[in-house]
């Protein structure tokens, strides 16, 4: 397994403040000279400390200082096999040994284990719960592939909306994919409940074989095998945050 970083790095003092968003770097030597900068319980007077960002606590006027992670932004053409978590007690595959990047990021919502395609990741709280807000209704698309035909009052039934536990479903678009003998279903949801596609086929007697999402949002797994990933480009980045302006206060 790759290390994520190099733990034993070594960065400047007052690099390490200003990174940290507290202060430019001169006025970070300000602080160090006056007294005001601890390294490890001490106090650090010291212009040019190195100090490990890993491994040494740096308190500025008494109060700790983290490094801010900048954003990323990622998808994943998720696996069957992996779990939608980051880490897990019974040592599962989870959708981070697949994805390893510095920043400490997580899913946005789940997709079950044995559901593959598109899933998004990011260190960026804020935008991961603009994406899953009801309010914007982002589409979500998925291949289903059945074991038996689908009859054409189903597919009726799925568009309408189907009664689950947790209430009716919204309005969905659902297509029987050419050629695949009514076995193959296309749906698109602007819902993420848990389990929704299977509920929804599995609460008109039918068995999925196979389940893929397409699409989230505007986004696909073109040009990205199983278990592929790349970061978001910043235009797509920029087309969501447009749906959330104004709205992320
Ligand atoms: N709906 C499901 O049933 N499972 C998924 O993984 C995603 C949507």
């Amino acid at each position: 397994m790759k290390t994520r970083n190099n733990l034993n790095q070594l960065v400047r003092l007052n690099k390490y403040i200003a990174d940290c968003g507290i202060s430019s770097r001169r006025k970070a030597d300000e602080l160090i000279i006056n007294g005001r900068v601890e390294v490890n319980g001490k106090v650090c007077t010291e212009l040019g400390t190195k100090i490990n960002p890993r491994k040494d606590k740096i308190f500025v006027d008494g109060k700790q200082v983290v490094q801010l992670d900048e954003p990323v932004y990622i998808v994943l053409n998720k696996p069957k096999d992996c779990i939608t978590t980051t880490k897990d007690e019974k040592g599962r595959t989870t959708v981070l040994d697949y994805v390893r990047v510095k920043q400490r990021i997580f899913p946005v919502g789940r997709l079950d284990r044995d559901t593959t395609g598109v899933l998004l990741l990011t260190n960026d709280g804020e935008f991961a719960n603009l994406l899953m807000h009801p309010r914007y209704e982002i589409q979500k698309s998925y291949k289903v592939t059945l074991e038996e035909p689908i009859k054409p009052e189903d597919i009726q039934k799925l568009a309408r909306g189907i009664k689950l536990s947790d209430g009716i479903t919204q309005p969905a678009e659902v297509y029987v994919i050419p050629k695949s003998k009514n076995k193959e279903v296309g749906i698109i949801i602007h819902e993420g409940r848990n389990r929704q596609v299977r509920r929804m086929f599995e609460s008109l007697g039918y068995t999925i074989k196979k389940l893929d999402r397409i699409s989230y949002g505007p986004i696909t797994t073109e040009g990205l095998k199983r278990g592929q990933w790349r970061f978001l480009t910043k235009k797509e980045i920029e087309n969501f945050k447009k749906l959330f302006e104004g709205e992320s206060q």
